[in-house]
């Protein structure tokens, strides 16, 4: 459509950020089933893992061995969350392509989730970026409550900027932007791109978005408004923030291809195959998908 980009980027997160919330622990094989679908979808960023402390998120103390089995696809970034150089030596060894530095907009927040103040990681993400860049690693940045904060409430876009800037500074290639308890409205998205896209490329500015006040899709049309052309999704809506209270799933990957391919945006990514993977990992969830889109097609399949 006019005035919207072209093509989009989606960045997979259901393997991690959609299954670090689940209480029971899921067997690696299943998670390596998962992405290995995911792979065969099309996507050419799937976020596979995390190296943090397993006290902190037991979920996902299984990535060496899912990044260990996984069939790789030339071309594919298999992306993983690292908080400190122990994360990023565990996600060297596992051959990460794309360490995820992960910063909050929100002091309350850093503190909850990673236990530092925010200066505190950006002095801590320095080394891991050094590091990551001198092996040859791409570099992205996360942030954390950049719409509003469950402790703190409201958050400024010149907080998100200060951010922005700092992770600029340590090299990210890529920087998102996330909604982590959905609060945000589409023309507060438009503020906050605007302001923090004075200072980094557009084009290197993702779109994190959680559905929690039912507003995710009309936020990403919002971003698409004013030129982002990068979005996470997690496949079957999975998700949750251990350390947001009250965070739901991120927008579904289904409903985020469904509107695209309305608006004769391209991604590349076959949204059958989509349909099936968040069929299967919620089959063995045991629960319904979290993705109208999804449960939509996939009943119109079974009629
Ligand atoms: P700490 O307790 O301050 O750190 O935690 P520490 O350095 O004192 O280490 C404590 C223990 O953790 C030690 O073990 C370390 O070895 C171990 P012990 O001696 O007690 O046996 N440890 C590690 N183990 C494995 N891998 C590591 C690691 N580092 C230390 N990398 C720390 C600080 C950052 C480690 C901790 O707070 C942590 O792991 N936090 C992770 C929280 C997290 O993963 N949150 C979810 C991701 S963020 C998110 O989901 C939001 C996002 O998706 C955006 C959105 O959705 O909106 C990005
Ligand atoms: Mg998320």
């Amino acid at each position: 459509m006019k005035g919207l980009p072209a093509a989009v980027k989606i960045v997979e997160v259901g393997p991690r950020d959609g299954l670090q919330n689940e209480k029971e622990i899921i067997a690696p094989d299943i998670k390596v089933a998962l992405i290995n679908q995911l792979t065969a979808a099309g996507f050419q960023n799937i976020e596979a893992a995390s190296f943090v402390s397993p006290k902190w998120v037991p979920q996902m103390a299984t990535s060496t061995e899912v990044m260990e089995k996984i069939t790789r696809k030339s071309g594919v970034v298999y992306s993983a969350l690292v908080p400190n150089m122990q994360g990023l030596q565990a996600a060297l060894a596992a051959r990460a392509d794309e360490v995820v530095i992960f910063g909050a907009a929100s002091e309350a927040f850093s503190q909850k989730n990673i236990n530092c103040s925010i200066a505190e990681s950006i002095e801590r993400f320095r080394v891991v970026a050094v590091a990551a860049k001198e092996q040859g690693l791409r570099l992205r940045g996360s942030i954390s409550c950049a719409f509003g904060c469950p402790y703190q409430g409201a958050v400024s876009p010149d907080a998100v900027a200060d951010v922005v800037a700092r992770m600029q500074d340590l090299g990210c290639d890529e920087i998102d932007i996330a909604d982590t308890i959905g609060v945000g409205t589409a023309a507060q998205v438009q503020q906050v791109f605007a302001r923090v896209a004075r200072d980094f490329p557009i084009a290197r500015l993702a779109g994190h978005f959680h559905d929690t006040y039912g507003q995710a899709l009309t936020n990403i049309y919002a971003a698409l408004e004013v030129g982002v052309a990068i979005f996470h999704s997690s496949v079957a809506g999975l998700g949750g923030c251990p350390y947001a209270k009250g965070a739901t799933g991120n927008v579904a990957t289904e409903d985020v291809l469904y509107l695209l391919q309305g608006l004769g945006i391209q991604t590349g990514i076959d949204l059958p195959a989509v349909v099936d993977a968040g069929q299967f990992i919620s089959r063995h969830l045991g629960r319904k998908a979290a993705s109208r889109a999804g449960n939509a097609i996939a009943a119109r399949r079974a009629d």
